[in-house]
């Protein structure tokens, strides 16, 4: 199922250089493309199929996949491009070293936090499969004090117009909890960080449109700042805002145990 790609990306891609160095090679005659040499730099070529040699070499993609995480900021939109022209996470994720990157699902314009990106397209499709429940959390900084009985509701479920949500997992943050929680969010700007608004930690398995916020708002303590601090077993940590790093071998195998069942995050 591959796009048919510029032949200096694919070239990039498999490790020959930058994409204009990549060019050089092709307008010096040195490549070829299912044994015709090509000097023309709009050719496509099919990644898995195609083949590609460089002096007479052949040259293949390397074949791990690739997924990483993004420490997304507020103020980009979940999507590879934006008609409207938004700032894009695209730009935040090295999309020229592997375009096939996608997100994982989504974060909203002005939330935070914890977003992967995969190359491999059955695993991102399968952490986003309902069946799977892979656990998400997030650091709701909301409007007024949630009484116990709201947030029991949320524990137990509530009705929003597209159905009942699943049980959700949820805390009121306090003392020492909640100023490290507000450090992880990088002490958003909502005015006071006083009495009058509350951090909440609240765990979904579902993945609904804009979920935590209706929820929030629902018990009637709508959410000013969201920040999700991990993913199933994975932890953001100190990745800096804005910034990407590759899963190790053992977090993408964390990962695709938490498909299968416990996966809250470790230590
Ligand atoms: N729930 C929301 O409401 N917004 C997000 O960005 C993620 C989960």
């Amino acid at each position: 199922m591959d796009d048919a790609i510029r032949l200096n990306r694919f070239l990039a891609r498999c490790g020959l250089g930058s994409r204009r160095g990549c060019e050089d090679l092709i307008r010096a005659g040195r490549v070829s493309v299912n044994g015709t040499v090509t000097c023309d730099l709009s050719v496509k070529v099919l990644a898995h199929e195609d083949v590609v040699t460089v002096d007479g070499e052949p040259v293949n993609l390397p074949d791990d996949a690739i997924t990483i995480m993004l420490h997304k900021p507020s103020g980009y939109v979940t999507t590879m491009s934006d008609p409207q022209g938004r700032p894009c996470v695209a730009s935040l994720v090295p999309v020229d070293e592997h375009p096939s990157l996608f997100p994982v699902g989504r974060l909203d314009f002005d939330t935070t936090g914890l977003l992967l990106f995969t190359t491999d397209g059955k695993l991102g499709h399968a952490l986003l499969h309902p069946r799977h429940h892979v656990k998400k959390t997030y650091y709701a900084i909301v409007d007024g004090a949630p009484s116990v009985e709201d947030l029991d509701s949320l524990r137990e479920g509530i009705l929003l117009d597209d159905g009942m949500t699943q049980p959700a997992e949820v805390e009121l943050l306090e003392g020492r909890s909640r100023e490290e929680a507000l450090a992880l969010m990088g002490a958003p700007k909502v005015g006071r960080i006083n009495d009058t608004v509350s951090l909440v930690r609240i765990a979904i398995r579902e993945g609904k449109k804009r979920q935590v916020k209706r929820m929030l708002s629902a018990i009637g303590h709508p959410v000013i700042a969201l920040h999700r601090p991990s993913f199933g077993p994975l932890l953001l940590g100190d990745l800096p805002r804005g910034s990407w790093r590759v899963l190790t071998e053992e977090e993408s195998a964390l990962l695709r145990e938490a498909m299968d069942g416990e996966d809250g995050p470790r230590g």
